[in-house]
């Protein structure tokens, strides 16, 4: 370790999540700021902070430790980075320099780490606006962590702040060491975010050779620009449902080892493990890219089914809203085995069935029958509009121990509308629902963004904006009207979303909350284009331009965009900033539009948060029409 950090001697507690999984191998810093102007005040949550920097430093993280204060003699906020020694009696000493000079002066590492996160702690009070802002333009992500419990109006504040800034506050913990523990973590998935998105721009592709077919033969990798093959070490049924699955081919019926499909020369992508649900190769294990070398493993192959999850009914119940599942798989009658049936997929059957919500799930015994394939699991993320977006699993039949199928029950559900509660404005609260007449809460189980997104939407506010803490309000055990809502985020309103009735459950925990923009997005413009027709898209929010990310920008939502500025519809929908990049903020991490909105604003939306979107993400669009008519 370069930088050591000596602090006074705090009280140790152990939090859940020490550190990250990758350590070493990562690129990225961390650098731990907090307001000196407190230090006295808050020694206690000091000491928590201290926790967050062993944790990290114990995992072979660069960790550095700045100081934010308001300088009386330049009128100015300032974050200096603090070089601690212990002095006489132990009383600690330090040089400063400003986070600029230490990050953009002469790299003191040999070279300028790939990622920096700064976690500052408390800086409302002293206009901490401009250097927030600046250290994020330098790609420095940004956590911040408040002392006091912040009100609504001032996270609206906060979202000025560079908007993907994760805001966190003590005073909404029980116990301080559950937010080291949620702060470490939301820090490691945004490194391993970072490093899977690396990992994926370098292997962008895959396709299969010297099979019968597309579905099947020997894996080939597109591994930083040059075509290679997949090892078969650790090849598993497991790692080829991914490689059928990104090839939209049905699940996998066989993993191939020693050249079944031939040999083939070229690099080998060695050790390929994944967990089987991942969306392509590149999210899972991978070994090392080398040059084929005598004597080594073979190449992988795989059979994958020609096509995959079709049509699903209800059959053998009592009408065609509950009974068990039978979906066709690559055309063929199949059951699901129901120790994995998740409420996910019940919930989106439901949906697609026009049956409303799930009211609940049953097993059936079925009697082997060889006519009739038993799917080990459905693999649904919650973003698919109907089962045949969703993936499915065979590669242990077997395991359906006893035969047991699933089946459901679903009733209709009315649910006409949406209104926020005990926040600031009405544009923020507790979520409560109107279902068949009564108005109730939901519960926050499993909540996520595109529930956000949707609440946002229909109660005719702007975009969501991320909680951190969203879980605060712990109310009287409230009676819930709906135990789940499952959005993929570009619903109109939640009663399209796939929703699980409640059965008169109580919350267990939390009830939803969300907190939206109350201004939306009022303008739209393409800029850097060579006609009026195209270019990067530029949205007006709080007063100022910004851009989209192009994390899930897709033709749908480049429709509306070109249709709102009078060119038609669109051709293509760029990715990566294409006509340059953006200066302003990164507004929106995602816009979730189904393509008829006549507005943009009309679309669900997220503020972009930190997640490692940067102007080099900047969306854009071509339009159909190529001069304003
Ligand atoms: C920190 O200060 C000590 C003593 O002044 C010095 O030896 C050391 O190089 C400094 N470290 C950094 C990173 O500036
Ligand atoms: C990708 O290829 C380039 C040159 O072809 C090479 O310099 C670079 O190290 C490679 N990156 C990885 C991660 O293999
Ligand atoms: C294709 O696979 C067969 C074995 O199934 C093998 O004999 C043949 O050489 C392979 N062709 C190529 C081009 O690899
Ligand atoms: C479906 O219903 C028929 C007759 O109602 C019954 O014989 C059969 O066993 C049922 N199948 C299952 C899997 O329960
Ligand atoms: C709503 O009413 C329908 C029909 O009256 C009923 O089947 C359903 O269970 C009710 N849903 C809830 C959540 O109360
Ligand atoms: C939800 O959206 C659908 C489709 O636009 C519409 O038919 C329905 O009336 C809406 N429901 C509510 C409660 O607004």
């Amino acid at each position: 370790m370069k930088y050591l950090i000596l602090l006074a001697v705090l009280p140790w507690v152990a939090a859940q999540h020490t550190g990250c999984s990758h350590g070493v191998a990562s690129s990225a810093q961390i650098a731990i700021a907090s307001d000196r102007f407190r230090y006295s005040d808050h020694l206690h949550e000091l000491g928590h902070l201290q926790n967050l920097i062993e944790n990290f430093r114990k995992q072979n993280y660069n960790v550095h430790l700045f100081l934010t204060h308001y300088s009386f003699v330049t009128k100015k906020p300032h974050v200096d980075h603090v070089n601690y020694t212990l002095k006489n009696q132990g009383i600690p000493e330090f040089t400063k320099t400003s986070v600029w000079d230490f990050f953009r002066g002469t790299p003191r590492s040999g070279k300028k780490p790939a990622q920096i996160y700064i976690i500052l702690s408390s800086f409302t009070s002293y206009g901490f606006h401009a250097p927030v802002w600046e250290l994020r333009r330098q790609g420095i992500e940004i956590f911040t962590v408040q002392y006091d419990k912040i009100k609504d109006v001032e996270r609206e504040k906060v979202a000025s702040f560079p908007p993907d800034t994760h805001v966190y506050s003590w005073r909404h913990h029980d116990h301080p060491e559950t937010l080291v523990s949620e702060l470490t973590r939301a820090v490691c998935m945004s490194i391993e975010r970072n490093e899977r998105k690396a990992k994926k721009a370098l292997l962008p592709q895959v396709r299969l050779v010297n099979g019968t077919g597309p579905c099947d033969g020997r894996v080939g990798v597109l591994y930083n620009g040059t075509w290679g093959w997949l090892s078969d070490e650790d090849w598993t049924r497991r790692s080829a449902d991914v490689v059928c699955r990104q090839l939209r081919c049905g699940p996998s019926v066989e993993a191939l080892k020693g050249d079944a499909f031939g040999s083939g020369g070229g690099h080998i992508l060695q050790a390929v493990a994944c967990t089987g649900y991942e969306k392509d190769i590149s999210q899972c294990l991978l070994g090392v890219w080398a040059e084929e070398a005598p004597g080594s493993h073979g190449r992988a192959g795989v059979v994958c089914l020609p096509s995959g999850v079709g049509d699903v009914s209800l059959v053998n119940g009592s009408g065609p809203c509950d009974g068990i599942v039978e979906v066709s798989l690559n055309n063929h009658p199949s059951r699901v085995c129901s120790w994995n049936f998740d409420l996910l997929e019940a919930a989106i059957i439901c949906r697609q069935l026009g049956c409303g919500s799930l009211q609940h799930v049953q097993m059936y015994r079925a009697e082997p029958d060889a006519n009739i394939i038993t799917v080990e699991k459905l693999i649904c993320s919650g973003s698919e509009s109907k089962l045949s977006e969703c993936g499915a699993s065979l590669w242990r039949p077997e395991t359906c121990y006893l035969n047991i199928h699933a089946g459901i029950t679903c009733s209709p559900s009315d649910l006409t509308g949406v209104r926020l509660v005990g926040g600031s404005s009405t544009c923020s609260g507790r979520v409560k629902v109107q279902i068949n007449g009564t108005s109730g809460p939901l519960c926050a189980d499993d909540w996520t963004l595109a529930e956000d997104v949707v609440v946002c939407r229909e109660a005719g506010c702007g975009p969501a904006i991320k909680m951190k803490q969203k879980w605060i309000t712990r109310p009287p055990k409230a009676r819930a009207n709906l135990q789940r809502l499952f959005c993929a985020g570009n619903e109109p309103n939640l009663s399209r979303c796939a929703a699980v009735a409640s059965k008169g459950y109580d919350c267990d925990f939390l009830e939803a909350e969300v907190l939206c923009s109350q201004s939306g997005i009022s303008n739209v413009t393409l800029v850097q284009g060579n006609s009026p027709c195209e270019g990067r898209v530029e949205v007006y929010h709080k007063g100022q331009w910004g851009t989209i990310c192009d994390e899930e920008w897709d033709l749908g939502d480049a429709n509306v965009v070109c249709r709102q500025v009078g060119c038609g519809s669109a051709l293509v929908a760029p990715k990566g900033a294409v006509f340059g990049q953006g200066s302003g903020p990164v507004w929106l991490e995602k816009v979730f539009c189904n393509g008829s909105e006549s507005l943009l604003s009309h679309c669900g939306a997220l503020i972009s948060r930190v997640g490692g979107c940067d102007h080099a993400q900047d969306s854009s669009v071509i339009c159909a029409e190529r001069i304003k008519p």
